[in-house]
């Protein structure tokens, strides 16, 4: 019986990874990446690809256990839910006023310890911020807010969850 039991799960298991979660997304522009649009210091550079990028750019990482079922679907609704809120590959297409309130909630999000998402950091223990390195974030952002980011073109009107 037992055994039976572990046959069908072990079959159960091996069929749901013919179900591959879609990984399309749009085609990355990189004239509207944060990081191109925006130039910050290496260090900041840094920790935005290893600890935001993955799940809100269209340059997510994915080493081999995203490959798996379930945690391949799950990830990707972690992946495709963050981009739809916060996309950094289209930060240039954003107008000033969305860019404005995401570096809010952005700065609040980090300050608070909510980003990058605790389930993220059991794995990537290189995405675990420092204090030192939360402050270095914060203030990236906050710089980046209307009146000193005038330098930054604002080429339409999408939200850059869009
Ligand atoms: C493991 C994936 C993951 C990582 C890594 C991650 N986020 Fe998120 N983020 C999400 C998801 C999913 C949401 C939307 C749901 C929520 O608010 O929990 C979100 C929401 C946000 C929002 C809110 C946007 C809105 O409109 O509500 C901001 C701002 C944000 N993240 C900033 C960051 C920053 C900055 C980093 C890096 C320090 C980061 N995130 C790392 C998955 C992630």
């Amino acid at each position: 019986m037992k055994r039976k039991i572990l046959g069908a799960v072990l079959l159960a298991v091996l069929l749901i990874q013919l179900i591959r979660p879609d990984r399309t997304a749009e085609p990355v522009d990189p004239l509207n990446d944060l990081i191109a649009v925006t130039k910050p210091s290496a260090d900041v550079e840094t920790i935005l690809r290893t600890a935001c990028y993955d799940c809100h750019s269209g340059q997510p990482r994915y080493p081999w256990y995203t490959n798996v079922a379930p945690l391949s679907w799950w990830l990707q609704h972690h992946i495709n839910e963050g981009r739809e809120h916060f996309d950094l590959s289209s930060w240039g297409k954003a107008s000033v006023k969305k860019r404005d309130h995401k570096l809010e909630e952005a700065v609040e999000m980090v300050e608070g310890g909510e980003m990058p998402l605790p389930s993220y950091t059991w794995t990537h223990a290189d995405a675990r911020l420092s204090e030192a390195q939360r402050t270095t974030l914060v203030a990236y952002f906050s710089s980046l807010s209307s009146g000193t980011n005038a330098d930054v073109p604002d080429r339409g009107s999408q939200e850059p969850g869009k």
